[in-house]
């Protein structure tokens, strides 16, 4: 059985989804209210996912952490739950509408003064980004053809140890399909983005097949 996996049925599904799931009422409000009231889509990280990144977090002790890609705040509410009082957490977005949104769950989770959004193009931001600390810990969740870009100008920047963390990495589950009906670019570089941070000498690289896929880097 070396070669197979366990089926991952339906009912071990709905095991691991109830109990290592990081969901509780305010962020299943905001995966909901995000969409009905604010129009704002909802594409944030699953229950277990946030599970898992709150795991990798905690596993690293992360103090300086950078997301890029905020949406309604959900995925930086999960992680500044995980991390102590000393953390911080900058995450990126580039729609006002969003950046508004998120800003008004951080607040009601009390979490005004870890989380900070900077509302710009994560292209730009990157390129001008110097961090008081190294980062511990990179979370790549916006427009997956930047990728690439996002890692290389990250990786001076993250310290030995730290983390980058990308969603998404199955393409929205067409990463293997010849003709994507679906966003083909992003799809493509993906796997390009996959088979890059493997060559890497200065990364080790893992895939965890969670939500839709996430690619795991260690900086050496
Ligand atoms: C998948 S959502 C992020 C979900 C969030 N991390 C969560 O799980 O709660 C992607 C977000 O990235 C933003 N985004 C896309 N491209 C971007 C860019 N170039 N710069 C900054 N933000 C970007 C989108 O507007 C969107 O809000």
């Amino acid at each position: 059985m070396r070669d197979r996996q366990t089926e991952f049925t339906a009912e071990l599904q709905n095991y691991v989804y109830e109990n290592f799931n990081a969901e509780d009422e305010l962020l299943k409000h905001i995966a909901n209210d995000c969409w009905v009231n604010a129009g704002i889509p909802q594409i944030n990280i699953t229950g277990y996912q946030a599970n898992f990144l709150q795991f990798l977090l905690k596993a690293i002790n992360a103090k300086n952490i950078l997301e890029i890609g905020t949406l309604a705040g959900y995925s930086s509410i999960v992680m500044a739950r995980a991390v102590g009082d000393d953390a911080k957490i900058l995450t990126i977005e580039k729609e006002q509408k969003h950046a508004d949104y998120a800003l008004k769950n951080i607040i009601a989770a009390g979490f005004e003064n870890k989380i900070k959004i900077e509302v710009c193009n994560a292209h730009s931001f990157v390129k001008n980004y110097v961090p008081s600390e190294p980062l511990d810990f990179v979370f790549l969740d916006a427009d997956k053809s930047a990728y690439f870009k996002y890692l290389n100008a990250l990786t001076p920047h993250i310290r030995p140890g730290g983390l980058v963390v990308a969603d998404n990495a199955f393409a929205f589950g067409f990463l293997l399909d010849s003709a994507p009906e679906k966003n083909p670019n992003e799809v493509r570089s993906m796997i390009g983005f996959h088979q890059h941070l493997l060559a890497r000498s200065d990364y080790f690289t893992t895939i965890v097949p969670i939500g839709d896929g996430m690619l795991l880097s260690i900086k050496k």
